[in-house]
C-alpha cells in the first residue's frame, strides 16, 4: 500500500535525473490519475492509492522518465487561465504565446465588427482564447494538420466558442477571399539544425509545428506576403518568432511594405512578437 505523500516522494526521486521540475511533475501526474485538483494532495497526504491508481501512476512516471512531456501524459495544458486539450499531434501551448493574446486584445480594444484569423492554430489556443475574451468578434482559424484541427475544434467546444470557423488550409491557399482586421500566427520558425530540437519536451512535438526552411523564416515570409491580400486598411499582422529573429522578421515586413513595424518583448525580456500594419493603398 502507498499513500499520496509517499507516492509523490518516490516519483519525484525517480524523476530528479530527467526533469528539473520533478516534484511538480509528480504532483500534476498524480492529480491526473486521481482526477483531483492539487489541493486534494495537500488535504489528504495519508490517503492510500488503489492498486489500479498506483499502477497507472507508475506507468506515467516511467514515461516521464523517458522524456514524454507532462502535457502529453495528462492530455492538457493551461493557457491564459483555461485548460486546453493536447496530444502529440499538436504543439504544447507556451506561456510566451500569451504575448500574442495581449497584443491582439490591445489592437481590438475599442473596435467593433472585427474579423480575425489565426493561422496555424494547433490546439486552437489563440483563436479560442480571443473568441472567449471577445465574444463579439468573428474568429477564423486554420491549420494544415487535420489532427490539429480536430483538437482545436474540441477545445472550441469546451470553451463555448462554437462560432469559431475552422478551415483546413496550408497558410492562405484555401482561405476564401476575405478582409481581416488581424492576421495572427505563431508559425513554425525553428531552423532544422537548431540544437534545441534535440532537447526536452520539443523532441516529442510534431516537427511540422516547429521547423521551417530558410533558417526558420520561410513560413513567416509566406504569411507576411499573402496577408497583404487579406488585411483591411490599417489591419494588423502579428507574428510570434524566435528570440533571435527580430531583425530578419522586421526586414521581411519592410520588404513587403508594411508600416508601423514594432517588435515586442516577452516576460523574460526576449523580442518574440513583431507586429505591423497594412495601410498601403
Ligand atoms: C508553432 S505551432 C503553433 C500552434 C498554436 N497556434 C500555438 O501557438 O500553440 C505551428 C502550427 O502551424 C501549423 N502549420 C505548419 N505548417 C503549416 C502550413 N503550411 N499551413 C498551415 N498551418 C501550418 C502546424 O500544424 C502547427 O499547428
Amino acid at each position: 500500500m502507498t499513500d499520496i505523500q509517499s507516492a509523490i516522494q518516490d516519483a519525484s526521486t525517480k524523476l530528479t535525473a530527467s526533469s528539473d521540475s520533478a516534484w511538480l511533475d509528480a504532483e500534476v501526474i498524480l492529480c491526473h490519475v486521481l482526477d483531483r485538483p492539487r489541493s486534494h494532495l495537500r488535504a489528504w497526504p495519508e490517503k492510500q492509492l488503489s492498486e489500479q491508481q498506483l499502477s497507472l501512476f507508475s506507468t506515467l512516471i516511467e514515461q516521464r522518465q523517458q522524456g514524454t512531456p507532462v502535457a502529453y501524459l495528462v492530455g492538457s495544458k493551461e493557457f491564459w487561465s483555461r485548460d486546453f486539450q493536447v496530444n502529440p499531434g499538436v504543439l504544447i501551448p507556451r506561456p510566451d504565446t500569451e504575448l500574442l493574446i495581449e497584443l491582439s486584445l490591445n489592437f481590438l480594444s475599442n473596435k467593433t465588427n472585427t474579423h480575425i484569423i489565426d493561422l496555424g492554430t494547433g490546439s486552437g489556443i489563440i483563436a479560442v482564447t480571443l473568441a472567449a475574451e471577445r465574444p463579439d468578434i468573428k474568429v477564423t482559424a486554420s491549420d494544415r494538420s487535420l489532427q490539429a484541427l480536430e483538437i482545436a475544434k474540441l477545445n472550441s467546444k469546451t470553451h463555448h466558442t462554437d462560432s469559431v470557423q475552422f478551415i483546413h488550409s496550408s497558410w492562405f491557399i484555401d482561405i476564401p477571399a476575405c478582409q481581416y482586421d488581424l492576421v495572427i500566427s505563431n508559425p513554425p520558425y525553428i531552423d532544422c539544425h537548431d540544437i534545441h530540437l534535440s532537447q526536452g519536451d520539443v523532441r516529442f512535438e510534431p516537427k511540422s509545428a516547429l521547423i521551417a526552411d530558410e533558417t526558420g523564416l520561410k513560413d513567416i515570409k509566406e504569411i507576411a506576403n499573402h496577408a497583404r491580400d487579406y488585411l483591411t486598411h490599417n489591419g494588423a499582422l502579428l507574428i510570434e518568432h524566435g528570440y533571435d529573429q527580430q531583425d530578419s522578421v522586421q526586414a521581411i515586413f519592410k520588404s513587403f511594405d508594411y508600416n508601423n513595424i514594432k517588435t515586442h518583448h516577452d516576460l523574460s525580456g526576449n523580442p518574440r512578437v513583431t507586429t505591423a500594419q497594412w495601410n498601403v493603398e
